[in-house]
């Protein structure tokens, strides 16, 4: 079995990354974790990453002239990985048009909300402040426009009474690290497209 290439997109602890390089560990798994790529240097995730042997690369955009040219520049270090796809996994950066157009259709993204519902940050907080019965968290195509694309997994959790934002966000990310895994393998299986 070919396994497709995957570069993985972070900014922080990296905890969705860890259960994507996890699930790869199984021999069936349909992609491998080339390499991890992140906007920030202190990111823990990148030395998880290269404690499994991956290879990892931090670029700071404020050390580019423009957004355009730190996008041009995380391209080109996938593209020097061979990756067939791209996960991004708590990258915190909006991406411009010109590099979604380039991934789109290979590029996802996890995001901790039952989108169309809770676009942008602070989901959790959002959720309990509205009073939902439940909450949950969804693995997409990314597109142009900010947390639109199309859905390709999602999972749903209770919100309980006395939950707070920590609560919660911590019974998402159960749920995140599941379905994150499962959505890749299905995209790498080719068993869905944008
Ligand atoms: C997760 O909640 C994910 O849904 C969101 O950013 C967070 C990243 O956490 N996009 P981690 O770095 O994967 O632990």
């Amino acid at each position: 079995m070919s396994r497709k290439k995957v570069g993985v997109l972070i900014s922080g602890r990296g905890s969705n990354m860890s259960a994507l390089i996890e699930a790869t560990k199984a021999p069936d798994y349909p992609a491998e974790i080339v390499g991890v790529l992140s906007n920030r240097a202190a990111a823990p995730g990148l030395l998880t990453a290269r404690e499994n042997g991956i290879a990892t690369a931090s670029l700071a955009q404020s050390k580019f002239p423009s957004r355009e040219m730190f996008e041009d520049t995380m391209t080109q270090i996938l593209e020097s990985w061979e990756v067939d796809y791209v996960c991004l996994a708590g990258f915190m950066r909006i991406l411009g048009e010109d590099f979604v157009l380039r991934w789109q259709g290979r590029m996802v993204n996890i995001h901790p909300s039952l989108l169309p519902l809770y676009k942008g940050l602070d989901t959790h907080a959002r959720v309990l402040a509205a009073g939902d019965a439940e909450h949950g968290c969804t693995v997409h195509f990314v597109t142009p426009g900010l947390d639109e694309g199309p859905a390709i997994l999602q999972a749903r959790v209770p919100v309980l009474p006395g939950d707070t934002p920590e609560t919660l966000t911590a019974r998402v990310l159960v749920e995140e690290h599941k379905i994150y895994p499962q959505a890749l393998a299905m995209l790498a299986r080719g068993e869905v497209s944008l």
